[in-house]
């Protein structure tokens, strides 16, 4: 898949690795769009990815129809997500688990329900961002791990949709296969396992492999400018094994 033009949406691209991937795919020329709660904070300190920046809270059904009509994308990668709430089973209450369900997983789902529906060109590509938890579990984030899961099911249940009803999309998952200190999610997971573990943060951090949101970004734009993500449904992308396939 060539990127050079490619209209791509990068949903939650503002911040972490969804900047990452955002700034990867613009400077192989894509024609990008970062859609955030407050995309306007993709124009803050160092490098200004060119971009265009849409405001609009991921998890809103009409949000994402009007923008995936406006856009009419070659690729969707649907990264937003939530910071977990970090807390042991025996402790977290039910709002608190249920948070990235009510985030990545509504999200995924009215992002993916608008790719079938409206529907996307023929060729169109959609990758949801999960994450390594959803594959070895992640016991002090209530429900996180679950919900990262279950993206992978609405990718596969969309793509036999897809193939029942010939409209040639494709559903793809990355699953960033370790934690990202000065991102998001990252840090609010490695300061919950350092705590526990009785390690600082830095030296938690120093337990992950060294791997920049950018490093991120163009690991997987060089993937799908290779593949197409044809191969495979389920990749995984750490520092130190580069992308492995999952399933
Ligand atoms: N970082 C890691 O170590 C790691 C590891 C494994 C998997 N992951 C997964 O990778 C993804 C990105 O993680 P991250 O740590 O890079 O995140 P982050 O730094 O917290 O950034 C999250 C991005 O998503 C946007 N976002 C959040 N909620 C949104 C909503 N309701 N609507 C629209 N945009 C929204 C944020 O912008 P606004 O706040 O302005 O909306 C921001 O651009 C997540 O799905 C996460 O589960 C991360």
């Amino acid at each position: 898949m060539d990127l050079e033009g490619k209209r791509i949406v990068v949903v939650g691209g503002s911040r972490g690795l969804g900047r990452g991937l955002a700034e990867a795919f613009a400077v192989r020329a894509a024609e990008v769009t970062v859609v955030a709660r407050n995309a306007a904070a993709v124009q803050g300190p160092g490098e200004q990815p060119a971009v265009t920046a849409i405001s609009a809270d991921a998890t809103d059904v009409d949000a994402a129809w009007r923008i995936m009509e406006q856009t009419r994308p070659d690729l969707v990668i649907m990264n937003a997500g939530a910071e977990p709430p970090m807390e042991r089973i025996d402790r977290i209450g039910w709002e608190a688990f249920t948070t990235n369900w009510n985030v990545d997983v509504k999200a995924a789902l009215h992002w993916v329900q608008a790719a079938l529906t409206l529907p996307m060109t023929p060729g169109g590509l959609v990758v949801l961002v999960s994450s390594g938890a959803a594959v070895q579990g992640s016991p002090l984030s209530g429900g996180y791990a679950g919900a990262k899961r279950a993206q992978w099911f609405i990718a596969k249940y969309a793509e036999g949709l897809s193939a029942e009803l010939g409209l040639g999309l494709r559903f793809r998952v990355i699953v960033p296969r370790q934690m990202f200190a000065g991102t998001g999610v990252g840090d609010t997971g490695i300061a919950a396992y350092a705590a526990a573990a009785g390690r600082t943060f830095a030296e938690h951090a120093a337990t992950w492999p060294d791997m920049t949101p950018r490093d991120f970004g163009d690991m997987v734009a060089d993937l799908i400018g290779r593949t197409g993500l044809a191969g495979a449904m389920v990749y995984a992308v750490r520092g130190d094994t580069g992308v492995t396939v999952i399933e």
